[in-house]
């Protein structure tokens, strides 16, 4: 699969349509935000570290048009009829526990007034195509999109893409309650079109890295659904936590592998290795931009298999499944690209960069080689670095309506 120019306008009339039916009146304007698939850095973002996402071309739109009256209302398309919800913004912004997709919107807009930004009421209507539930971060997609949706409706210039992103993950760790890092919301924020993007976590500094245009990149959803993802991911962050404790740095990036194991007395195994993956996985990253700068795709390779066994035997967030699709897609691409797990764990997608013409031969391999647990077969996502958030052009929109 892969989101054809057709299927982008697609989602475009069904959420203008929707839009108009709805509230009886066109949409002054469609934003959109990319969900992301993250090339190599790992579970380093928290750790102040490096990641190397880039945005891709499935995404969240939000149709929307302002309201005088402080109210905001909101349909989910993707849902069904009944997904709608109601919130004054005069009021205080709870949760609504009955309908977990309300979360996304209501702490983004609580977040953005408690951080002073002059916001007005709205109408708005939500759909997409990113598939839930598989770590391509539908979830921050929709937050940036609602964001960069009340940006534009109220003309809030002065916040730019980084605040905004900073803003979603904030909305995400507190109204939301999942402690995630900055990764999935400064992508979908600031991707560039045919680029990956090295995000420094800390500084939170990006350098566009530009995936040679040969390269294909295929996301293979393994069919495992993602377990105890919040609980496993919490209890990573703890054990990262301690160990810089150990260790009296500030995070885990302040760390090199020479002192890591100079100083490592006191500090229990497991903790150690956790913290092992971490520092090693920085270090990939930086080294991994440099390879695809270099168009050295054998020494890629080489880093995406590494960070999948750190991954697997040190941060321990692989299942059997994955560690035998990747090692099924490694064999398929050789010394030509790589593959890797992607995202937070435990099921869910897979990553491999390769050459167009073996695009063809990973498909039919997975075809005959690879079954889910439960017997189904995995999906592909054939996908192009994209842009980050902004508005669709209103030419798009016109002939629509
Ligand atoms: C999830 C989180 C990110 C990041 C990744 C792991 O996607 O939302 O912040 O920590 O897991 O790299």
């Amino acid at each position: 699969m892969s989101p054809s120019p057709d299927s982008s306008l697609f989602l475009l009339s069904r959420v203008s349509s929707t839009f108009e039916q709805r509230f009886g009146r066109a949409p002054r304007l469609v934003a959109r935000a990319p969900g992301r698939v993250n090339l190599i850095g790992e579970h380093t973002d928290y750790n102040d570290g490096f990641v190397l996402p880039c945005a891709i071309d499935f995404q969240t739109l939000v149709a929307a048009s302002p309201r005088g009256d402080g109210l905001v209302r909101v349909h989910a398309a993707d849902i069904g009829p009944q997904a709608f919800d109601e919130f004054r913004l005069d009021q205080p912004i709870s949760r609504r526990d009955d309908a977990p997709w309300t979360h996304y919107v209501r702490g983004m807009v609580q977040t953005l007034l408690a951080e002073g930004w002059p916001l007005g009421g709205a109408d708005l209507v939500l759909a997409g195509d990113l598939p839930q539930g598989a770590g391509l971060s539908s979830s921050a997609s929709l937050e940036v999109a609602v964001g960069q949706a009340f940006k534009s409706l109220y003309g809030l210039e002065r916040l730019p893409a980084v605040e905004l992103a900073r803003l979603a993950q904030q909305a995400e760790n507190q109204f939301v309650g999942c402690r995630c890092g900055i990764m999935d919301q400064l992508i979908s924020a600031c991707g560039e079109a045919g680029h990956a993007l090295l995000i420094d976590c800390r500084s939170l500094a990006t350098r566009p890295v530009p995936l040679p245009p040969e390269l294909a990149v295929l996301i293979v959803h393994s069919r495992v659904q993602r377990g105890l993802v919040e609980s496993e991911y919490n209890l990573r962050r703890q054990q990262c936590e301690a160990a810089a404790r150990h260790y009296g740095v500030a995070a885990l990036r302040d760390l090199d592998l020479e002192r890591l194991e100079r100083d490592r007395t006191g500090l229990d195994a497991l903790s150690w290795r956790r913290a092992r993956h971490v520092v090693s996985e920085n270090q990939r990253t930086l080294a991994a931009a440099q390879a695809l700068e270099k168009h050295d795709l054998a020494g890629l390779g080489e880093l995406m298999a590494a960070s999948h066994a750190s991954m697997r035997d040190d941060f321990e967030i692989t299942v059997p499944a994955i560690d035998r699709l990747v090692a099924l897609l490694q064999s398929v691409v050789g010394q030509q690209g790589g593959a890797r797990m992607t995202g937070g764990g435990f099921g869910g997608c897979v990553v491999a960069l390769m050459p167009e013409a073996l695009v063809g031969p990973a498909r039919a391999a997975l075809a005959q080689h690879y079954r889910a647990p439960s017997g189904e077969p995995a999906t592909v996502y054939l996908c192009r670095p994209g842009a980050g958030a902004g508005l669709l052009d209103s030419a798009a929109l016109a002939p629509l309506r």
